[in-house]
């Protein structure tokens, strides 16, 4: 009775951003993350607080994250597996440019936003306090994109019966709008920020090309140097910018990704590349580490894992087949790492599979009930092969 009296009040107040009140109330955690100290003398159990915790055993490879939504930190089970097992997050979709973007304000005076689209921050606010009060960095998700963009943004009047933008327009756009979301970033966050995706899937699939979209049809074909010159100039103190794709161990997909990148590192613009790794026991681990340790050779950056989800295949023992690959892809991971390749995050995409954008394919490490599965035992084998024994 206490615990749902309990449980009733920090979800109340994890809704209203509250959440360093809300734990006033629950039991010590363990993380060794700095601003625990607003959340200790806690007493609820979690349901999971016997879990071996992912932050902890790479506490010394590179940051472990997740991707959250606004109402998964509504539900206090789920809140408080993300404290336990991840020091990193990302925004599923609130930092997105539909999201970021202010189409009602921009179109009440176009001339005065005409190349400055105005910006708010309303839907990201409760899970960037969510990670201020509990001590997690944030992966920033994402600047320019085809896709999650409004296409009033492209055009002249911001009319999308009207005229597209010309080049010039667009670049005073997209430098404003990088501009606005950094200054908001350095004022509003200081230092929350460790990395942020600057373009997001800009390759096309067959390769050979750049994916065709309003960016390149507008700025054209130098709107991704555009972009990281734009973010170099603006980025907040300890930022490092990136370029994120999916796929982007396939041979063909590299090799395009490398070229057109390859300017933007002569020009010193660009720090890490983000493996996105929607995958499934299909993807070969073998040619997965050879395409992360050409992104770094080639290009000299860093790399972060920042979408990792493994899709089930169809067989009855898809649970167990799904952990033995999850442990085999994390070893490969951690011999990277130990080669000396720098990974620095490691990020899941989302909690549950019966939240994840696949949930059809089941693709996380813990259920829908919030039952750790074979895959997350997987992840923690290959780092820790004591601490994944069940019994
Ligand atoms: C996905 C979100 O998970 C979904 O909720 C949304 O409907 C679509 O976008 N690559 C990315 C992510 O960079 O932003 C996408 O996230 C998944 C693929």
């Amino acid at each position: 009775m206490k615990k749902q009296i309990l449980l009733i009040m920090c979800a109340a107040l994890m809704l209203s951003g509250c959440a360093s009140a809300a734990d006033k109330d629950k039991k010590t955690e363990n993380s060794s993350a700095s601003s625990q100290s607003k959340s200790s003398n806690t007493t609820i159990d979690s349901k999971t607080s016997g879990l071996p915790s992912l932050k902890d055993l790479y506490a010394d490879d590179f940051y472990v994250g997740t991707a959250v939504s606004p109402y998964q930190l509504g539900d206090i089970d789920c809140m408080l597996l993300i404290k336990e097992q991840f020091n990193s997050m990302t925004c599923e979709n609130e930092m997105k440019p539909d999201s970021i973007l202010d189409k009602q304000t921009t179109l009440s005076d176009i001339d005065k936003y005409r190349e400055a689209p105005a910006v708010h921050f309303d839907s990201c606010r409760s899970q960037l306090e969510f990670a201020e009060e509990n001590g997690l960095k944030v992966r920033g998700h994402t600047l320019v994109w085809y896709s999650q963009t409004p296409e009033w943004l492209f055009y002249k009047d911001y009319d999308t019966n009207g005229e597209l933008a010309d080049r010039e327009l667009m670049l005073k756009r997209m430098e404003n709008y990088i501009k606005a979301v950094f200054e908001w970033a350095d004022t509003e966050h200081p230092g929350l920020f460790y990395a942020w995706d600057v373009v997001n899937e800009a390759a096309a699939d067959q390769g050979q090309a750049k994916r065709d979209c309003l960016w390149l049809q507008t700025i054209g074909d130098d709107y991704i140097e555009k972009a990281f010159e734009f973010a170099r100039k603006y980025q907040p103190e300890g930022v490092k910018l990136y370029y994120n794709d999916y796929n982007a161990f396939q041979m063909n997909k590299q090799l395009e990704i490398i070229d057109f990148l390859k300017p933007v590192a002569e020009a010193g613009n660009i720090d890490g590349v983000g493996m996105q790794s929607h995958i499934g026991t299909w993807c070969d681990t073998e040619s997965y580490g050879e395409a992360v340790r050409r992104y770094n050779k080639e290009l000299g950056v860093e790399i972060s894992i920042t979408e990792l989800d493994i899709s089930k295949d169809n067989s009855d023992d898809w649970e167990k087949k799904q952990g033995d690959y999850a442990q085999k892809y994390m070893e490969k991971i951690i011999q990277l790492k130990n080669e000396g390749v720098p990974i620095t995050s490691f990020t899941v995409w989302g909690v549950t599979d019966t939240s994840s954008w696949k949930k059809q394919e089941s693709p996380l490490f813990f259920d829908g009930n919030l039952n750790p599965k074979p895959s997350f035992y997987g992840l923690v084998a290959a780092k820790d092969p004591e601490a994944a024994k069940t019994e």
